[in-house]
């Protein structure tokens, strides 16, 4: 199939190996987060923080939080032009909400006359909250669809990632506390543009299940 998203689809894949002398623009990613920012998200909850590690110092704050775990990803975090911590808020108050419904009416998306209807859709996030006020679960999942967002936007400019779930939630929560705010990295993406000639998975065909297997046309 020659559509251009179905180009970008088959050409990203999970990078193995990066090349540390290549940076991405800061154009491209001034692009990268607007996307971010922009990923859609249930009653537009928004319940995420994404943290970018840009500087040599935060790089080796994030090389070192492999020290018990997953080293195999380790070398990425010095080599990749960048990686972005997914951070979820694992108790999305109803306070937390009313922010973002403010920002639905000052936009000018919501009438102000319906900010309390809007309020309403609270029951959403309160269907998946626990006793202790815990909703993770629930925020957890709106943080994978900007990580799929972001996945074909990097497609789409070039640039060459590796989601990584083999990360340590508890040392990043330590060593980027500060950043983090009370939200919780379970998922990193490193992004930049693999080295040539030593990315194994680079050029390799796509190894998915076949369509009819997957999708069911009722
Ligand atoms: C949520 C998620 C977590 C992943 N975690 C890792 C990881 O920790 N390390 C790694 O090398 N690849 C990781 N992968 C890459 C997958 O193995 C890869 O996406 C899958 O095999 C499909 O290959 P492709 O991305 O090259 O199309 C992860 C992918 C996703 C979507």
């Amino acid at each position: 199939m020659s559509h251009p998203i179905i180009k970008d689809l088959n050409t990203r894949y999970t990078a193995k190996k990066y090349d540390a002398s290549k940076r991405i623009s800061a154009e491209d990613m001034e692009v990268i987060k607007e996307a971010l920012r922009l990923s859609a998200s249930s009653i537009n909850s928004q319940p995420w923080k994404f943290v970018i590690v840009e500087s040599d110092e935060a790089k080796q704050r994030f090389h070192d939080t492999f020290e018990n775990m997953h080293q195999f990803n380790q070398p990425h975090a010095k080599a990749a032009s960048h990686t972005i911590l997914f951070a979820h808020d694992p108790e999305f108050t109803k306070e937390k909400f009313a922010k973002r419904v403010d920002a639905e009416v000052s936009s000018g998306h919501l009438p102000a006359d319906m900010y309390d209807m809007f309020m309403g859709a609270y029951a959403f996030a309160e269907a998946n909250t626990d006793e202790n006020g815990f909703n993770g679960t629930w925020t957890k999942a709106q943080v994978y669809i900007a990580l799929g967002n972001i996945l074909h936007t990097l497609a789409r400019l070039g640039i060459d990632s590796t989601p990584m779930e083999g990360v340590d939630a508890k040392l990043i929560g330590e060593k980027f506390a500060d950043e983090l705010e009370g939200h919780v990295c379970d998922v990193a993406l490193a992004i930049g543009y693999h080295e040539e000639g030593e990315d194994y998975n680079h050029g390799l065909p796509k190894a998915r299940l076949a369509q009819d297997h997957v999708v069911t046309v009722a």
